[in-house]
């Protein structure tokens, strides 16, 4: 047996050094470029916070013009890329459809670059595209609602910012301003989280001097799964299981009698409870009181307080934000897809970030297959399994 430490899950590692956040699991705090999350969250729309990550300051007033003014430039579904999402199956799971809709964009806005070795392009071509990305994400979450509804895409108002038109495109209605607000602060607080595994997978993928597309798209399909981002989704499934608060502890009982992971509880940097959580629990307080669903707020404390006391696992982020986005009026599979719109200036600012001071990401493994042996012994006709 070999005596090399293996870090199964690169737990613990320390990869690099980042300047976009910090997660502190001791203080229970997560700042982005030093600002407390929730401070963000609380006072500033999404696009102050998507500039932030990307300059390292907040904007000023003309900045933060300049921004949403580029945002509302292309914030249109292009037709192409509307053709391509009408391709993916109507039962396709929507992650595949924002993955697939990324693609094309890429595709697109590098078609003619010319050779690979010019793919990974400069700073400020990268925050250009990181722009667009970032402006036209919602149309793509909201038009694949929409088709799942067989509604028709509805064209952004540019009198509205980032979270109100993005509520608009989705519902094709005004949201009232605690909705809009509740919305926005989910978006911040999903925006980043230093190395977590699809921000990992976008910096691996940059590293090897590929196109921030094309980690972008890496990233997505990383955040498809429920121990990552999936796991917004997965809450809901479970509350639709749960139904009602007086069925907590059986369901309980019985979940972990089958050894369930209970889908909103864990982290594997927080063990001591999800900074991000107090804030969108707030959020998720005042949707309940706007929409009048108490049972929504008995169910959530009941599972909250019971499974804490079983296990000592905390919520994370989804376990909040999951019942929010239900109740804003968002289907289930939206939600994955809403953390996209949201974590792509996370990932973006960690692309440019890694090519800013790259080194190829390429760890050791430990061989533990069958020891050497040559082809003289092989017999193709005998069975081997
Ligand atoms: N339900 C039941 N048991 C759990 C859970 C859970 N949600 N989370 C951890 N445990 C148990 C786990 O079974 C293990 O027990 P034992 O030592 O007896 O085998 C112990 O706690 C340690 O768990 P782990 O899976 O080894 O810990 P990890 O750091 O690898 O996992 C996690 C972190 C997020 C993958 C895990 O907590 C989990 O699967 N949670 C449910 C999925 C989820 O909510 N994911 C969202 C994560 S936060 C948002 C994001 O980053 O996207």
């Amino acid at each position: 047996m070999s005596m090399t430490d293996i870090k199964k899950g690169l737990a613990g590692v320390v990869a690099d050094y980042t300047a976009v956040s910090k997660v502190n699991p001791e203080t229970n705090s997560l700042l982005y470029r030093g600002y407390p999350v929730q401070e963000l969250a609380s006072t500033q729309p999404f696009e102050a916070v998507a500039f932030l990550l990307w300059n390292g300051e907040l904007p000023t007033d003309v900045e933060l013009a300049q921004l949403r003014a580029l945002e509302r430039d292309y914030r249109v579904l292009p037709a192409d890329v509307r053709a391509a999402i009408d391709l993916v199956p109507l039962d396709a799971h929507p992650m595949d459809e924002v993955r697939t809709a990324v693609s094309l964009i890429g595709a697109r806005d590098l078609a003619g670059s010319g050779s690979v070795l010019d793919a990974s392009g400069n700073p400020a071509e990268n925050l250009a595209r990181s722009i667009r990305l970032f402006a036209v994400l919602p149309a793509i979450v909201a038009y694949g609602q929409r088709r799942r509804r067989g509604e028709q895409p509805i064209e952004p108002r540019n009198d509205l910012d980032y979270s109100a038109n993005f509520l608009w495109m989705t519902f094709g209605e005004e949201s009232d301003d605690v909705v809009v607000d509740a919305f926005n602060r989910s978006m911040v607080l999903y925006a980043e989280h230093s190395f977590n595994a699809s921000t990992f997978t976008a910096r691996v993928i940059a590293s090897t001097l590929s196109d921030l597309y094309s980690a972008v798209v890496g990233a997505i399909g990383a955040l498809k799964g429920p121990l990552h981002g999936g796991a917004n989704e997965a809450v809901l499934h479970i509350f639709d299981e749960i139904r009602d608060a007086r069925n907590v502890s059986p369901w309980l009982d019985k979940a972990l009698a089958e050894k369930r992971k209970i889908m909103g509880f864990g982290h594997r940097v927080y063990k001591r409870g999800d900074s991000r959580v107090p804030t969108m629990k707030a959020a998720l307080d005042t949707l309940v009181e706007h929409y009048d669903r108490p049972d929504v707020a008995s169910l959530y404390s009941e599972l909250e307080s019971e499974f804490v006391a079983r296990k000592g696992i905390y919520p994370n982020l989804d376990y909040p934000s999951g019942p929010a986005y239900n109740l804003m009026g968002f289907d289930t599979l939206t939600f994955t897809p809403l953390f996209v719109a949201a974590r792509v200036t996370g990932w973006t600012a960690h692309i440019m970030e890694q090519l800013a001071s790259n080194a190829l990401i390429r760890p050791l493994s430990e061989y533990n297959g069958p020891d050497e042996r040559h082809i003289e012994g092989y017999v193709p006709d005998a069975e081997t399994l």
